[in-house]
């Protein structure tokens, strides 16, 4: 069994202060279905926890009235190496997020900030992984948002297709465990992303459709804890066979509008 050596990490979170559902641009969203907000706060404070118990470190953008989603801090940008590319959403309903997230940056001391041309979302698309980032397209990122992080970040991009609504963001098919692990849903890829997974992580955890379905991909990983939903019981098994250890939370809130842990995270590389 490998031993997992977590290291400390920053993560950007966003109170869900005016959490909500109010619109629909995934299909888990359903404006008629009432969110309990407290509950949701309450989870969220208990993800922020759960790091904060881990030893990581966690800095705060405001939420602002009016934006529902601004919970799903992953969204705002994508941070390597202290240099930012800025999102921008594809919807009209978030594109007012990027400026908070343009601002936070500025007043937080970063000074290479690339503000996008073409669609991005941040780490819902853009997934770090050692010196690589897997990048989604096929939903809401512009596939030549691609050669923008590769150009502004200066590391590889490899680029997958997204094929299934359900997974409208890579990162709710796709979670970075190590510098050189992933666990992924394989069917809510193209064949040929599908392929090229299998040539890059030959020994990845796949998750099947249920925990998938349940968001068990959504998850965020220190190195050594992976925090993910809890209901994903196959996948913290199989985490936990590889010497991971799995901490299952509560997102029953947040699922409503299509997220969970990963999403409500921005690592601050
Ligand atoms: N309702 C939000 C949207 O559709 C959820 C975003 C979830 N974030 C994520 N990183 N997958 O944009």
């Amino acid at each position: 069994m490998p031993n997992r050596t977590p290291r400390p990490r920053r993560y950007l979170m966003c109170r869900p202060t005016h959490f909500d559902v109010t619109y629909s641009i995934n299909p888990w969203m359903h404006p008629d279905k009432p969110v309990d907000p407290a509950l949701a706060i309450a989870q969220w404070e208990r993800i922020r926890d759960v790091y904060t118990g881990l030893g990581h470190e966690i800095a705060y953008i405001d939420p602002l009235p009016g934006y529902p989603d601004m919970v799903f801090a992953a969204n705002g940008a994508t941070v390597v190496d202290g240099r930012v590319l800025l999102a921008k959403f594809r919807h009209v309903q978030r594109a007012g997020e990027a400026e908070a997230y343009d601002a936070w940056f500025a007043a937080n001391g970063y000074r290479a900030v690339h503000r996008p041309a073409l669609v991005n979302e941040g780490e819902g698309d853009f997934l770090t992984i050692g010196r690589r980032i897997l990048a989604g397209t096929g939903f809401r990122s512009d596939p030549g948002a691609h050669d923008e992080a590769r150009e502004h970040l200066g590391i590889e991009v490899v680029g997958l297709t997204l094929v299934d609504p359900r997974f409208y963001h890579l990162d709710t098919a796709l979670a970075v465990l190590s510098d050189e692990e992933i666990m992924y849903f394989p069917e809510a890829f193209s064949a040929s992303s599908r392929a090229l997974l299998e040539r890059l992580y030959p020994g990845a955890i796949v998750a099947g459709e249920e925990d998938a379905l349940v968001f068990g991909l959504n998850a965020v990983s220190d190195g050594r804890h992976v925090v993910l939903p809890e209901p994903a019981t196959a996948l913290a098994a199989a985490l936990a066979a590889r010497g991971f250890e799995p901490i299952g939370v509560d997102v029953s809130e947040l699922l409503k509008a299509g997220g969970a842990v990963k999403c409500c995270t921005l690592e601050l590389r």
